[in-house]
């Protein structure tokens, strides 16, 4: 069998862009992971032995495409499922990405139910598309959105969450499994227990969290839940929404189409079975099957060998920054509360100018607000530089990112 450490360095030839150079000639060191990650050949060929063999429309016709094209769909819906311990595959739902899966429960879930005066709690360090649509629905429902605060940790307060369930008036608490800012890790148990205890629902966002760690659904409890297949390897364009079984059931429509319907005349429309009911139109077949071979690539892996291999990393990076002069790192030291993501400032060098000189020596990271901008105004900076790590990162590459950020010091004379 193979040994981990030959496991990971073994996979970066699967990678086809991992092989190319940027400016200049440069090794690409891509440390963008927590925007979108890499793909694997099992993924770009899944997707194009689709289109050459297998393409049709779904759920539609009955000659052999289309029977096939079913097949695999439907086969990556189990593959997904199975990965994160869904029992119940009606309960998955393909959308476009964690933003449209957040945008789904608030329109589907959140217009029947969200009614003037009542709360719903999301916290400081949610990306935008936990944030914007529950401003859409507050406002439009005259109900009130709230903040769980984080601390100088970049941990949540709990205690700002019990204030507000307190008031009896939360009708769901949403929050991320992980930080895209900071890698926090949430306290998932302790947040679900608090909201279960009064009957209050949660919706989890993993677009983080999924791809880097174990997570099992049927253990954390919650009632709704969202990832993106591009940054677990997929492609861009597909994602998932779970929710829980009895709650789906009581949701309306999100679209409203083919395929989602059992009978339509004139005036009254009746749905089909869940999940169809909300996967209206055409879907994307293709990237769903992309999808299901990133699963297939990352379970052949082992979830626990991933988190130990970020682990190792993001300690190896946290080590090494901290010795840059004039680098702040936001979050938590505790490598056990954190995931693979770094976000810094420099003294008071703007972060884009950072990134483009580490882009220079062929340093992919992101600066900027990260579509967070309640967590910027928390930490009381417009924006940081971000280094993010996947499986097929390595130590060398954090030192070229050093050796490059000792460059920008140069620079600016730190
Ligand atoms: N959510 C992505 C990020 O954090 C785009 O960069």
């Amino acid at each position: 069998m193979q040994s981990t450490q030959s496991l990971f360095e073994n996979l970066r030839k699967d990678f086809p862009i991992l092989q190319r150079t940027v400016r200049d000639n440069k090794p690409l060191v891509y440390l963008d992971n927590a925007s979108t990650t890499q793909k694997p050949n099992q993924v770009i060929d899944s997707i194009s032995n689709y289109y050459q063999n297998h393409n049709a429309n779904i759920h539609r016709a009955v000659y052999a495409l289309a029977e096939e094209s079913t097949e695999v769909y439907e086969a990556a819906r189990d593959k997904i499922a199975n990965f994160i311990n869904i029992k119940n595959r009606q309960e998955l739902i393909f959308v476009r990405g964690t933003t449209e899966a957040i945008n789904l429960v608030a329109y589907a879930w959140g217009r029947p139910f969200i009614k003037e005066g009542d709360i719903i709690v999301t916290t400081e360090y949610e990306h935008h598309s936990n944030i914007v649509p529950w401003q859409l629905l507050t406002q439009e429902k005259g109900a009130k959105l709230e903040y769980i605060g984080m601390d100088d940790n970049g941990e949540l307060i709990l205690d700002d969450l019990d204030k507000y369930l307190a008031t009896g008036k939360v009708k769901l608490v949403t929050f991320s499994l992980m930080s895209n800012v900071l890698g926090t890790i949430s306290d998932v148990e302790k947040i679900i227990e608090k909201c279960k205890a009064v009957g209050v629902l949660t919706l989890i966002d993993g677009a983080q969290a999924v791809p880097h760690m174990k997570v099992d659904i049927e253990k954390l409890g919650c009632d709704f839940f969202a990832f993106s297949g591009h940054k677990m390897l997929g492609p861009t364009g597909i994602g998932v929404l779970w929710v829980r079984k009895s709650v789906l059931e009581t949701m309306s429509p999100f679209h409203g189409g083919g395929d989602m319907i059992r009978e339509v005349h004139k005036y009254e429309t009746t749905w089909n079975d869940l999940p169809y009911k909300f996967e209206a139109g055409t879907p994307n077949i293709a990237d769903v099957v992309g999808f299901g071979a990133a699963i297939d690539y990352l379970t052949k892996i082992g979830m626990d060998n991933v988190r130990a291999h970020e682990i190792e990393l993001t300690k190896y990076a946290l080590e090494k920054l901290s010795e840059v002069k004039g680098l702040h790192i936001y979050g938590t030291k505790d490598i056990s509360k954190r995931g693979g993501v770094i976000s810094f400032n420099f003294a008071d060098v703007h972060p884009h100018d950072v990134a483009q000189i580490v882009d220079g020596e062929g340093v992919a990271i992101r600066s900027g607000h990260h579509c967070a901008q309640v967590l910027m105004e928390r930490l009381n900076v417009a924006a940081t530089s971000r280094a993010s790590f996947y499986i097929y990162n390595t130590k060398e590459e954090i030192d070229v990112l050093i050796n490059s950020l000792n460059k920008v010091a140069k620079v600016f004379k730190l």
